[in-house]
């Protein structure tokens, strides 16, 4: 009886030991950390002085298809202007619909201050006509590394000159980045 029970109980942790480092969903998720980042982005427009983006090649036509822009932009912690600055956004977006104006971005989020100084996470996807634009996170540096998710974005202040976008970043990255 003795033997049987030590003998279960052996096999009971050898399927425990087996779940918990064998398994990829459990191994993975232990190795994943979940992350929501709230951030503000800030464009100066085109065609104005200080503009953060340029046209690379203007089309001139009113969906902006073929249009390729180049951007700079900063993000920020808050929609004030003068709040603490984050990082950079940079990269390219070109006007791909020929019904409404509308493009394809790829961009990178750096940051230059705060835990994520030097990590990086990289965006693909499409910003539609109005409304909240959803794209796919597609990778990350430093702090991001194995980064996936996916940013939220829509407008929240608009002046004459400028557009600042709220950004909500959901993101799954690796727990302990090796270097
Ligand atoms: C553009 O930037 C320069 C240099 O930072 C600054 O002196 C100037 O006031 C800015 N102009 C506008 C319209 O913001
Ligand atoms: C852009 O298109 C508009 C309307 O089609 C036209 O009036 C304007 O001259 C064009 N601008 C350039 C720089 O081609
Ligand atoms: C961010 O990292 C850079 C490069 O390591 C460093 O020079 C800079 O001082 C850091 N900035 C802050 C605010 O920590
Ligand atoms: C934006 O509005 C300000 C006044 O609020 C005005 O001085 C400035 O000329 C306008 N700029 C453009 C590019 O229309």
């Amino acid at each position: 009886m003795a033997a049987l029970s030590s003998s279960c109980s052996f096999i009971f942790l050898l399927l425990l030991l087996l779940v918990l480092f064998t398994s990829p969903p459990a191994a993975l998720a232990r190795r994943t950390r979940f992350l929501h980042l709230n951030f503000y982005l800030h464009e100066i427009n085109l065609g104005v002085p200080n503009s953060t983006m340029i046209f690379v090649v203007n089309e001139n036509r009113s969906n902006g298809f073929g249009d390729v822009v180049v951007y700079d932009n900063v993000f920020r912690a808050g929609v004030s202007p003068d709040s603490p600055l984050l990082g950079r956004e940079q990269g390219l977006g070109v006007g791909s619909n020929l019904q409404v104006y509308s493009g394809l971005t790829a961009l990178e989020f750096f940051f230059t201050t705060g835990r994520y100084n030097g990590s990086s996470f990289a965006v693909f996807g499409r910003v539609p006509a109005g409304g909240i634009s959803d794209r796919t996170i597609i990778g990350g540096t430093g702090r991001f590394r194995m980064a996936r998710g996916y940013i939220l974005g829509s407008v929240a202040a608009t002046t004459n000159t400028t557009t600042t976008w709220e950004m909500n970043a959901y993101i799954a990255a690796h727990r302990r980045p090796r270097h």
